[in-house]
């Protein structure tokens, strides 16, 4: 019999080779969006089903805390919002047989690691992130401790688990710079401890708002966005409503039309079809028919995932998530011990 390679991770469900790590999370701060889904959730189950890495998905529900000064967070709705995003997770297709899924706030070594790379992190380099310097503008009263120090634990989450992949939009390329930068001053300092992860982007990175393309789809202007759990009349209506530009060619052309060019992209990312093919399919089409057969893809597209959230129930997705933690936990507890034994605090 064939001896099995060496294995990266042991504890890993599927783990009898050895595969590159794969880290990614999602706040749980509300309703996911089509925004969401086609350049993170989506991205994570196909790389999950490639089956060419060792994944880890996680609610990264301590960075949701930093969306609300700590005052203002309602414990019941985070609660729900943890539970949902779970949930969320599930029905789109990540698998608890194939990935750990996990929440954040269960592995301590997340908060350990991020403060220790806090110690190494200079404020000039935190005070530079976009995310930072719009989130802290837009909201002067929220602007909290916890917005500023957001990427280093962010670079905690992925250097625990040795993550060479992480699945993120475009608007996390900053911070993501920022964990190979930390993984690079430690290792220098205290010797070969953490990995340097790379970014891997979504085929649709960014889906603009139905209401004007030059903006990314956000829930905070949600009538112009398409949430996942949004119901067939309430998808026909959005997309109906949704901005085209003159001249009536269904042509893709991100710069003179960006509106039909947003749209036939998402057409593109749920339906598999490539935009050529759209763009032939619909040549002497009018926006109308383009918008109902878009509208059309969503729904059957979205039909499934929304039945099986509803069939998932909250006693399910708390063991997914205690049985995930518990698998993550080790390995982050492994790392963080290293961690702690270089810089000579673990006496
Ligand atoms: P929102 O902008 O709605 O608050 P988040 O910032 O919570 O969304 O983003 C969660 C994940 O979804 C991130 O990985 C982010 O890159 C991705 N994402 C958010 N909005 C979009 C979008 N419009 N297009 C593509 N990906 C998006
Ligand atoms: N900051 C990410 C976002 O807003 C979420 C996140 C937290 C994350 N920790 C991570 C993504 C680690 C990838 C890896 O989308």
């Amino acid at each position: 019999m064939k001896k099995k390679p060496p294995t990266s991770n042991p504890q890993h469900p599927t783990s009898n080779v050895s595969r590159p790590t794969l880290v990614s999370g999602i706040q749980p701060s509300g309703r996911l969006h089509l925004g969401n889904y086609l350049g993170a959730l989506k991205n994570f189950v196909d790389l999950q089903n490639s089956d060419k890495y060792d994944c880890y998905f996680f609610i990264a529900d301590l960075h949701s805390l930093t969306e609300s000064a700590s005052g203002r967070i309602n414990p019941k709705e985070k609660s729900k919002q943890i539970l949902g995003l779970t949930a969320d997770f599930i029905a789109a297709g990540l698998d608890p047989q194939k990935s750990v899924i996990f929440q954040q706030s269960q592995i301590p070594a997340h908060s350990e690691l991020a403060f220790i790379l806090n110690t190494i992190t200079p404020m000039g380099e935190l005070s530079r992130m976009t995310q930072f310097k719009e989130k802290s503008e837009a909201e002067k009263e929220n602007s909290n401790t916890g917005l500023f120090t957001y990427p280093t634990l962010m670079a905690a989450d992925i250097l625990l688990y040795n993550a060479k992949f992480v699945p993120v939009g475009n608007d996390q390329d900053q911070h993501l710079e920022l964990a190979r930068t930390l993984a690079r001053k430690f290792n220098a300092r205290f010797g070969k401890t953490f990995t340097e992860p790379q970014g891997l982007h979504a085929q649709t990175p960014r889906v603009m708002s139905l209401g004007n393309p030059e903006k990314k789809m956000s829930k905070s202007l949600p009538e112009t966005c398409l949430f996942m759990d949004d119901s067939p009349e309430i998808i026909k209506s959005k997309i109906k409503r949704a901005v085209t530009d003159s001249e009536s060619v269904i042509k893709y052309s991100p710069e003179t039309k960006p509106a039909i060019s947003n749209l036939l992209t998402i057409y593109s990312a749920i339906s598999g079809e490539t935009i050529p093919e759209i763009e032939k399919e619909f040549k002497n089409k009018t926006y109308s028919e383009f918008k109902s057969s878009l509208a059309e893809a969503v729904i059957k597209h979205l039909a499934p995932i929304q039945k099986k959230k509803r069939l998932t129930s909250n006693v399910q997705l708390r063991t997914i998530l205690n049985r995930g933690s518990e698998v993550a936990a080790k390995i982050a507890n492994k790392k963080i011990s290293e961690v702690k034994s270089k810089i000579g605090i673990s006496i």
